[in-house]
């Protein structure tokens, strides 16, 4: 799967009041009718319990300019917060300043998968980001960069 390229995400909530996140690729469009997106969870997160004792999740779609975001969210536990800037929209779980585009989600459904979860959110809210700008991608165990698209 190294060969197949994603963007790459930061899956935050709002546990009691204290902001979580993670990294995460494993992010999917999965219907329009509802609005469900579809994400896996590593049974080793931290983080997810956490989220899903919440009840809700925002997925927040990093930019190109948010690679240490990416890789401060890749650490397990502890405050990944420290100075970055947030928002509440919908369901309370931090937007990030800076993310392309955000899809905040109420907890629908979580399926077992191995050592992973797979859960589905439905979206109560989506935003993009103030400025225009191209995604992180992710890609052979590295952080790319599209070229960009002089026809654009
Ligand atoms: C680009 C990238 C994509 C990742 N995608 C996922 C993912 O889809 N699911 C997952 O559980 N962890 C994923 N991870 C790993 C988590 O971000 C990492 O295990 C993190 O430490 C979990 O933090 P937590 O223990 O605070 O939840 C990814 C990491 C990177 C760098």
């Amino acid at each position: 799967m190294g060969e197949f390229a994603t963007g790459v995400t930061v899956v935050t909530s709002l546990d009691a009041g204290r902001p979580v996140g993670f990294t995460c690729q494993s992010v999917v469009s999965l219907s329009l009718e509802p609005p469900l997106v579809a994400l896996a969870p590593a049974k080793s997160s931290t983080s997810w319990p956490r989220m899903a004792e919440a009840g809700h999740f925002c997925v927040n779609v990093l930019s190109e300019r948010q690679e240490e975001v990416g890789r401060r969210f890749a650490v397990s536990g502890g405050d990944k917060f420290p100075g970055i800037a947030w928002r509440k929209e919908v369901t309370g779980a931090p937007v990030l300043d800076g993310a392309l585009a955000w899809v905040d989600c109420d907890l629908e459904l979580v399926h077992d998968a191995g050592d992973h979860e797979i859960v589905i959110g439905r979206v109560r809210g989506v935003g993009l980001g103030p400025e225009s700008g191209l995604p992180l991608l992710y890609y052979r165990s590295g952080y790319r960069r599209l070229e960009p698209d002089p026809s654009r």
